[in-house]
């Protein structure tokens, strides 16, 4: 088949936030225990952090990182993780029916944070707690000036205050499964009280509203919009959450689920905007899609009910899976106007790319290239490229363009870059692709993954899913043609020569 794709410079949806990149470690299987810390690992550093899982993380450049959940927050007291390990309480976890032993908790997350060069994203408990005890937690992390709770930071040994920038009020507060879940009326009040005492206690912060746990959640929309109506003035953004599965094994329509992310993305831009207009307000609210991936794999694993870090929700993802994860991150970057932050759930053992046996090695999940590709190359401004190509018909959807992709230019540093997905199950896409104004820009590199079985998977024996370098492409006045394989990820690289 043939596709076309023009690109210009006045194509640019917008600049990127960074943070868009993001992603989650929550207190929840072995993310963090056995995950990112793991004292007597061989790969363990003075603080019980894996070096070796540092340096993917490194590898994936994750600017921030959400914590500590995910449900687990909503039932967390932040005391119970600070000050002497040996007074920490072990606590029961009515999220995930599994014992916290709290050997970890915010301090050591910051200084994990510092190592893997990345933020923090706080979550606060505003389900079993409220207001009082997040605001403590500003304080505690974020004054540096003499007062009770920064005085307790000091003496546990912190004298310099963290200065967290960005905190979720909550988390999925509609879900019934969550601790303290909420009404959208109850939830905005609660949400409001808390971001207004937050601020007064550190100016500098900025707020996520929970959005709906998902755009299937039965009150989705009216969520959004009762939540938002009460809590405006005092919010940045509101949170969008989403999870894809391919269980009646259809990968057409597999693929094809970036066409319900768009409409969930531009729904959810809608509601905000509803709400500014209804308030005559001159803020925008902007979007944090603060949990996203695939996850299904690991449903139903047996765990033993109150053990300490058991293996949950360990999905070994295949090469289908990575298509699809490329396929929502392209997605994100096409509204990157209004999505300013995104996070990748999660990013180690749990639903992620990095995965580590306790113990022993790591490996990359399939789903870890497209997401390093686009978080080291996809930075600057994304542009919406102009495309046509041919489309198809599935189980969910019609007509599905075969081409998922995206653009970006870094005009500083005079890189471009285009991201491809081709969905076709059996056919090649021959694409054209002319670059307009880019004088003197030269493809220099072409990345691909292709050619695997779409259940093909990473282990610790052997990780066959692998990006290969593919012969650069040739310029021909403005424009070059690329051949995409079917079912296969692709990244054209190109500078200013
Ligand atoms: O990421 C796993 C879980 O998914 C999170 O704890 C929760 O917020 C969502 O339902």
């Amino acid at each position: 088949m043939k596709a076309k794709m023009t690109l210009a410079k006045e194509f640019k949806i917008g600049d990127i936030d960074k943070r868009i990149y993001g992603s989650f470690i929550e207190h929840l299987g072995r993310a963090v225990y056995g995950g990112i810390y793991e004292p007597g690992h061989p790969e363990a550093d003075e603080d019980g952090f894996r070096k070796d899982v540092i340096r993917l993380v490194k590898e994936l450049n994750v600017p921030v990182v959400r914590y500590p959940g995910g449900n687990f927050v909503s039932g967390y007291n932040w005391q119970d993780g600070v000050g002497p390990v040996c007074n920490r309480p072990k606590r029961l976890d009515l999220a995930w029916g599994t014992t916290e032993p709290n050997s970890f908790g915010t301090n050591e997350f910051m200084k994990w944070c510092k190592k893997a060069n990345t933020e923090c994203m706080m979550a606060v408990n505003l389900g079993t707690a409220g207001p009082e005890q997040a605001r403590n937690l500003v304080e505690y992390t974020n004054h540096r000036g003499a007062s009770a709770w920064s005085d307790l930071r000091k003496s546990h040994g912190y004298s310099e205050p963290w200065d967290i920038k960005l905190w979720c009020l909550g988390n999925e507060m509609d879900g019934r499964w969550q601790m303290g879940a909420k009404t959208a009326a109850e939830y905005g009040r609660i949400a409001l009280e808390a971001s207004k005492l937050m601020k007064w206690t550190d100016g500098s912060i900025e707020t996520v509203l929970c959005g709906s746990s998902s755009r299937n959640s039965p009150t989705f929309g009216e969520w959004e919009a009762t939540s938002l109506d009460i809590a405006y003035d005092s919010v940045d953004y509101v949170s969008l959450h989403q999870y894809y599965e391919n269980r009646a094994d259809d990968t057409p329509s597999f693929l094809a689920k970036t066409l319900e992310l768009e409409e969930f993305i531009y729904t959810v831009i809608c509601v905000c905007d509803y709400i500014k207009a209804k308030k005559r307000s001159k803020k925008t609210i902007n979007l944090s899609f603060d949990e996203w991936n695939v996850w299904y794999h690991s449903d139903n694993a047996p765990y033993e009910r109150w053990s300490m870090s058991p293996p949950r929700l360990e999905d070994i993802y295949n090469f289908e899976d990575a298509l699809v994860v490329g396929s929502m991150l392209i997605t994100l970057l096409r509204h990157c106007d209004r999505i300013k932050i995104a996070c990748l759930a999660q990013l180690v053992n749990v639903i992620a790319p990095i995965f580590t046996q306790t113990g022993g090695g790591v490996f990359k999940q399939t789903i870890f290239y497209p997401f390093e590709h686009l978080s080291n190359y996809g930075r600057g401004a994304a542009l919406n490229p102009i495309i046509s190509c041919p489309k198809y018909d599935c189980k969910e959807f019609d007509d599905v363009p075969y081409l998922e992709s995206i653009s970006t230019f870094d005009e500083e540093n005079g890189l471009m870059a285009v991201f491809c997905v081709n969905k076709s199950l059996d056919e090649n896409m021959v694409l054209d692709i002319n670059i307009m104004d880019f004088e003197g820009y030269k493809p220099f590199e072409f990345i691909s993954m292709d050619g695997y079985d779409k259940l093909a998977e990473n282990g610790f024996d052997k990780c066959p899913v692998i990006p290969h370098k593919k012969e650069t492409p040739k310029m021909d006045g403005n424009s070059m043609t690329v051949e995409l394989k079917p079912l296969s990820w692709n990244v054209i690289r190109l500078k200013k020569i």
